[in-house]
């Protein structure tokens, strides 16, 4: 059940090409590597997941919500904060409603990554990242399941997408470019998922999330990966005003994933004006806060250094990241082969096969 009632079905308006290709000839090595990756690394939700496992959501609220509602600590003191008089009570629903949010959202957030992803297989025009982008699909319609079931049977209930988020699918699956597609995917949302689970998935004891998210991960490397390889080849031919416009749209898509994090479904929810906790935030955003998010964008900064994308015409996003305070993690280890590091599916099965 979600929270308030809305629309069942949504659709999005695109004039897109769906492309065949007839050269079938394997030619590149990095994208056959990853297919064989893929190919190998499925798992699945109802067997590879423990789902009698008791879930406490108020643990989990205090464990990773706790650090959650630190980010929103102003709300506590500020004298025209709605929230000033709440109980401690009311404090720990909102960290067991801050979680519930977010990872309402992520399951949001896979099922745009699986319509992105489906596109892929039709619009881009090298068989190698048909092959990959097939392999995706399964694995953004497993994350979708995941987190689906997840919510409905561990928390209780689903929040419906955030407005910013659906404003930024639409924008990404109204493009007909099949790189921006990418670009808007693959580098950037899901770059900030897997940051995001990263994160999340550290703090956690929660035996059952933190195998998930574990899993989820190790696929999220590999599309990300799957960006960055793709992207790569195509950004090295293009001009500097093609790449400026990849620049300011990546930087756009940026910003929107920033407004996210003020979570105003959580407050409307807790029976407040959320304009004005958003109008606080804003005003107050402590460092903690700003560290945090900038942590985020630990993986898309290193990616868009990799395409390229930072120092073209003229280093206009350089400046851009610089300006917001996450220019420093150009230098951390780029994606693109990041994934085999990550392959926890494998270790497991690795492990249980010497035990
Ligand atoms: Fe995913
Ligand atoms: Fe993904």
């Amino acid at each position: 059940m979600t929270d308030t009632k809305q629309e069942v079905i949504h659709s999005v308006t695109s004039n897109i090409d769906s492309v065949f290709t007839w050269d079938y000839e394997r030619a590149r090595p990095a994208l056959v590597k990853l297919y064989e990756k893929a190919k190998t690394s499925q798992w699945n939700v109802s067997t590879d997941l423990d789902w009698s496992t008791d879930v406490d959501p108020e643990k989990i609220g205090t464990e990773l919500g706790g650090g959650t509602a630190m980010r929103f600590s102003v709300l506590r003191t500020a004298e025209d904060s709605p929230a000033r008089k709440f109980s401690e009570k009311q404090w720990l629903q909102v960290s067991v409603e801050l979680q519930n949010s977010l990872l309402s959202q992520f399951m949001h957030g896979e099922q745009g990554a699986l319509l992105c992803t489906a596109r892929i297989v039709e619009t881009v025009p090298w068989i190698d990242a048909k092959y990959y982008a097939a392999t995706q699909v399964m694995d953004e319609a497993r994350h979708v399941e995941v987190f689906a079931r997840y919510l409905s049977e561990k928390l209780g209930h689903q929040y419906r997408i955030n407005d910013n988020l659906r404003l930024l699918l639409d924008d990404i699956l109204s493009d007909s470019r099949w790189d921006i597609t990418y670009l808007g995917m693959q580098i950037m949302v899901e770059g900030l998922a897997l940051a995001a689970f990263g994160m999340m998935q550290q703090i956690t004891t929660e035996p059952l999330l933190k195998k998930l998210l574990r899993y989820v991960m190790s696929d999220e490397a590999r599309h990300v990966a799957f960006g960055v390889l793709s992207l790569q080849e195509y950004y090295a031919e293009l001009t500097d005003a093609e790449m400026r416009e990849r620049q300011e749209f990546a930087f756009d898509v940026a910003c929107r994933l920033q407004r996210r994090f003020a979570q105003v479904e959580v407050w409307e929810r807790m029976g407040v004006d959320a304009q004005s906790v958003y109008r606080i935030m804003e005003r107050e955003n402590p460092p903690e806060n700003r560290a945090f998010q900038a942590l985020l964008f630990s993986k898309i900064v290193p990616n868009c250094k990799k395409l390229g994308l930072l120092d073209a015409a003229g280093g206009w996003l350089r400046e851009k990241f610089t300006e917001s305070g996450v220019i420093q993690y150009e230098d951390h280890l780029d994606t693109g082969g990041e994934y085999e590091l990550l392959d926890e599916v494998a270790r497991d099965r690795e492990t249980a096969a010497t035990a």
